[in-house]
């Protein structure tokens, strides 16, 4: 009946760290365990206890009422505010005014503006690759192409790429890691980086329509524009919302057809099937397993007495696993019907506002790959580990022939 031993108001108690680094699919499995000892359980392995909802019908309802789950805490894990993240931590009606602007340079339209230029990136990216004969795909690709194209869709120069980089690894390396000190270095180093972009189009402002930061300088709310300190805060948390996350689909998705021929093969036999692959493997490897939220008002949530001020876990990942929702959720399958009701960016008014571009991102990078690099496999016979509290592969070597 327990997940590990005891009960909290009747629910089973927790003590499995979700914050360490384990052997790679180790956390569905114990997310998976969790799941099916009860639809709601209480954690008890972090400073602060949570109840964490496991099953995706109730995940889905909590996602869908902020009134309730408000947005005050983004990590169950870890609820302190160490970064002030826009427009993540708002709740509405601030948070529907600041995403209404926001969305447009994120839509489908806008991310298709952007193709060419992702692919003729991508190309060349894996031009240079492909004579190797390996790489380490989470450090060598993974980590620097959704780099480049998160500037170019904030209009700044993709040559940037590579510092970027390295102030992107010591912020993710503080934010799941231990080196807080270095994370707010870099997060130091970024924010000198955007406040410099912003006087720049403040002093000499491009087309609106096309350019990020133009819009954001621009922008009014309510008539008033938005503070300095908050253009920094959306620069900032679309850097850490989009980077590290394309980043881990990326080493999943490519960890699961290295070692699944069948399915690399359905793809390389023909290209026009990889958006549908990319949803499925988008399910199947959620890598935000869980969104934290603060209760906001005493509240009987099916069956369990939650206070106001409680600390909430929805489970992303032990939803896109449910078997109630998903048939044999533990494997791909390319024809799910029900596929793209994963809940991998989320659900309700904070749905990932990058999920377009993510989507495109993969899509595109899984074609180019493929297109030059049909055969592959792990090139290491150590353990593929994967990090806790927001999962990605640690590393991933590959190697291919070279013709
Ligand atoms: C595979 C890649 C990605 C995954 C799995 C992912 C996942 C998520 C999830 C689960 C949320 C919901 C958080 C919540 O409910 O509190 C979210 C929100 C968000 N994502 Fe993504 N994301 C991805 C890529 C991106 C990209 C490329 C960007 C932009 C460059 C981005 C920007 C954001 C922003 C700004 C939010 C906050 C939205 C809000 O609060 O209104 N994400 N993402």
């Amino acid at each position: 009946m327990t997940a590990d031993q005891g009960t909290n108001a009747g629910c089973p108690v927790v003590r499995t760290d979700y914050r360490i680094d384990r052997p790679v699919h180790e956390h569905y499995a114990l997310l998976n365990r969790d799941r099916e000892a009860a639809p709601i359980l209480r954690a008890e392995f972090t400073p602060v206890p949570f109840w964490m909802v496991t099953r995706y019908a109730d995940v889905l309802e909590a996602l869908q009422e902020p009134d309730t789950f408000g947005n005050e805490v983004v990590n169950a894990m870890d609820p302190r505010r160490g970064f002030d993240l826009l427009p993540q931590l708002l709740d509405p009606p601030e948070h529907t005014k600041l995403r209404k602007q926001l969305n447009r340079f994120f839509s489908p339209a806008a991310v298709r503006r952007l193709e060419p230029l992702v692919v003729s990136h991508c190309a060349a990216m894996l031009d240079e690759l492909a004579p190797r004969g390996g790489c380490d795909m989470v450090s060598d690709f993974a980590i620097r192409f959704p780099t480049d194209m998160f500037l170019a869709t904030l209009g700044l120069p993709v040559e940037d790429g590579k510092q970027f980089v390295t102030w992107v690894e010591a912020v993710f390396a503080g934010f799941f890691g231990s080196n807080l000190q270095e994370a707010h270095r870099a997060w130091g180093k970024m924010t000198d980086y955007f406040d410099a972009a912003l006087d720049d189009r403040l002093r000499a402002p491009r087309d609106r329509e096309s350019d990020f930061l133009t819009h954001l300088v621009l922008m009014t709310i309510d008539g008033e524009p938005l503070r300095r300190k908050d253009m920094l805060s959306v620069c900032l948390t679309l850097m850490a919302a989009g980077l590290d996350t394309t980043r881990s689909a990326l080493s999943y998705i490519f960890h699961h057809l290295a070692t699944h021929p069948a399915d690399r093969q359905l793809i390389v036999d023909d290209p026009a099937r990889v958006p549908r692959a990319v949803e499925e493997l988008l399910r199947l490897y959620p890598l935000v397993f869980q969104d934290g939220r603060k209760v906001r008002r005493d509240v009987d949530f099916h069956g369990c007495p939650m206070d106001a001020g409680d600390v909430v876990w929805l489970g992303l990942a032990s939803a896109n696993r449910d078997p109630r929702k998903f048939d044999d959720p533990d494997a791909f399958h390319l024809d799910r019907p029900n596929a793209a009701h994963h809940l991998s960016f989320g659900a309700g008014v904070h749905r990932c506002l990058g999920m377009h571009l993510a989507r495109h991102e993969l899509a595109i990078a899984l074609t180019e790959w493929h297109r030059r690099i049909p055969h592959y496999e792990i090139a290491t016979t150590d353990p593929i580990m994967e990090r806790g509290g927001q999962l990605t592969l640690r590393s991933l070597p590959l190697r291919w022939d070279v013709g």
